[in-house]
């Protein structure tokens, strides 16, 4: 922590910031455990507000040729700080591979907190080789239903632009927009549990396992949308793990969902992180640009970025004051594993294919799994062994029970998320995904049984001229659906 705050320091003496920056000193750092100097904060700002002459763009811009042009020796190298998020499948690294490569956390309560680190590393690595110590990551915030379109930045010129990818969905990368579903919070933001039991999905920042895993599932409800769902929209490089930090979108994607976890905090009502010391004490590693040997491995225990403010110096344009944070003092031991077998009411459907148009699926419910489903207190649905054969590059809107003729609408109370098997194509066991079904269940069984149908959505990018596209990769396919009990 000592470099950040001498770095900081510095920029509040270059720029007599202290007038209009937030600081921090003693008493509230001691509180937390740090002790240090105190620092100046920088603010990430609202793509909206920017164009490609501010400064930001022009010092993100700077950055990332600057990492190009790293030899394919550096860790700093685009490709290399890429492969930290997960290697391949095409083209391969070009360098030998290194421990840290491949390291994201997918379908667990790290996922927040991993990529909250990556993001600092990389706004560290972005400051120190644009010679820009003010730089803050700019975020993309598609929540904002005048933001539906990729920024403009990072879109035109199609040369000379580093900030463009041709591998992208070719309707949004000509100004079209994501579709509403793709970027809805409300299904995220209604849980106020950060996480939830081995298995399920219905916690708002993924489920409790007890060793980092690259690629666990189901994931939860905000890892599923938008961040899921906006990854498989874009396509191309954001498409899939081993290549979506290729694309500089990744990071105003991801600054984003870090945002999305603060304000989530700022809603109350019970919503804070794991007061888990399996979860606290969990340490990541990451190249540093600004260590003394430029470059060398940092790690950074979860418990040292749960207060990005007064740790890690930075909070949003727009997020109110977020509630501070604390991990426990003592550990309590790992996270008890849930027993699937003993949480199953039933295994229905084989394998099903899902197209470019709406697809039903008919599950029946017999007697005995009505009874124990209608008891229940929670009931979740599982559609295990999600294959796809390449990035889909739509997303599947999934509805439990809704009424034929109906026309598929997620304001409906028979939407229950999305299906968007980001990561699936990269083959690291089997990819499920889990949407908590309870109260559409019970309206559409009773104690003699009845049908689950299951109706999935496909949607694309809506284009400049209002006509929404939806071309499927590949194919989708899952083995089969399982009922559990919560
Ligand atoms: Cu690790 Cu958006 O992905």
């Amino acid at each position: 922590m000592s470099r950040i705050r001498s770095t900081r320091r510095k920029f509040l003496r270059n720029t007599g910031a202290a007038a209009t920056a937030a600081l921090f000193s003693g008493p509230l750092l001691d509180a937390l455990g740090i002790t240090g100097d105190a620092f100046a904060a920088v603010v990430r700002p609202n793509l909206k507000n920017l164009t490609a002459t501010s400064s930001t763009i022009v010092s993100l811009k700077k950055g990332i040729q600057a990492m190009i042009n790293l030899p394919s020796s550096n860790p700093l190298n685009w490709n290399n700080f890429a492969n930290i998020h997960g290697i391949g499948p095409t083209p391969p690294p070009t360098s030998p591979a290194s421990p840290l490569w491949s390291t994201c956390q997918h379908g667990s309560w790290w996922f927040l907190p991993w990529h909250r680190m990556y993001l600092f590393f990389f706004e560290r690595a972005i400051q120190k080789l644009s010679g820009d110590m003010t730089f803050a990551l700019p975020f993309w915030d598609y929540t904002d239903p005048t933001q539906r379109q990729i920024p403009s930045m990072y879109r035109t010129p199609t040369t000379g632009n580093v900030l463009f990818i041709p591998q992208r969905n070719a309707t949004l990368n000509a100004g079209g927009q994501l579709p509403a579903s793709a970027v809805d919070t409300s299904v995220a933001f209604s849980f106020t549990n950060f996480t939830g039991p081995t298995g399920t999905s219905s916690s708002f920042g993924s489920q409790q396992l007890n060793a980092p895993n690259h690629g666990a599932s189901p994931h939860g409800r905000l890892e599923s949308t938008p961040h899921d769902s906006v990854h498989s929209v874009i396509g191309g490089f954001m498409g899939s793990f081993g290549t979506a930090a290729r694309d500089p979108l990744f990071w105003a994607h991801h600054a984003n969902i870090d945002r999305l976890w603060d304000v989530w905090l700022t809603m109350g009502g019970g919503r804070r992180d794991p007061n888990n010391s399996t979860w606290c004490n969990q340490a990541f590693s990451f190249p540093d640009a600004q260590a003394s040997t430029q470059g060398s491995t940092v790690a950074k225990r979860v418990s040292q970025v749960i207060n990005a403010l007064p740790q890690l110096g930075y909070s949003y344009q727009g997020v109110s004051a977020v509630p501070a944070q604390s991990c426990p003092t003592q550990s309590l031991g790992n996270v008890v594993a849930t027993d699937l077998t003993k949480m199953t009411i039933m295994t229905g459907s084989g394998k099903q294919a899902l197209r470019e148009v709406p697809t039903l699926v008919r599950i029946p419910v017999p007697k005995p799994a009505a009874k124990r489903a209608l008891a229940a207190r929670a009931l979740v649905l599982r559609l295990e062994g999600v294959e796809v054969t390449a990035p889909p590059g739509i997303l599947y809107e999934v509805y439990v029970g809704l009424p034929s003729g109906t026309k598929a609408d997620p304001t409906l109370p028979n939407y229950v998320g999305n299906l968007a098997p980001f990561g699936a194509d990269m083959h690291m066991g089997e990819f499920t995904a889990a949407f908590r079904v309870s109260d559409q269940l019970k309206k559409i069984i009773n104690a003699e049984g009845g049908n689950i149908d299951v109706t999935f959505v496909p949607r694309g990018p809506i284009d400049p001229s209002g006509q929404e596209v939806v071309k499927l990769e590949g194919s989708v396919t899952f083995e089969r659906a399982r009922l559990v009990e919560e």
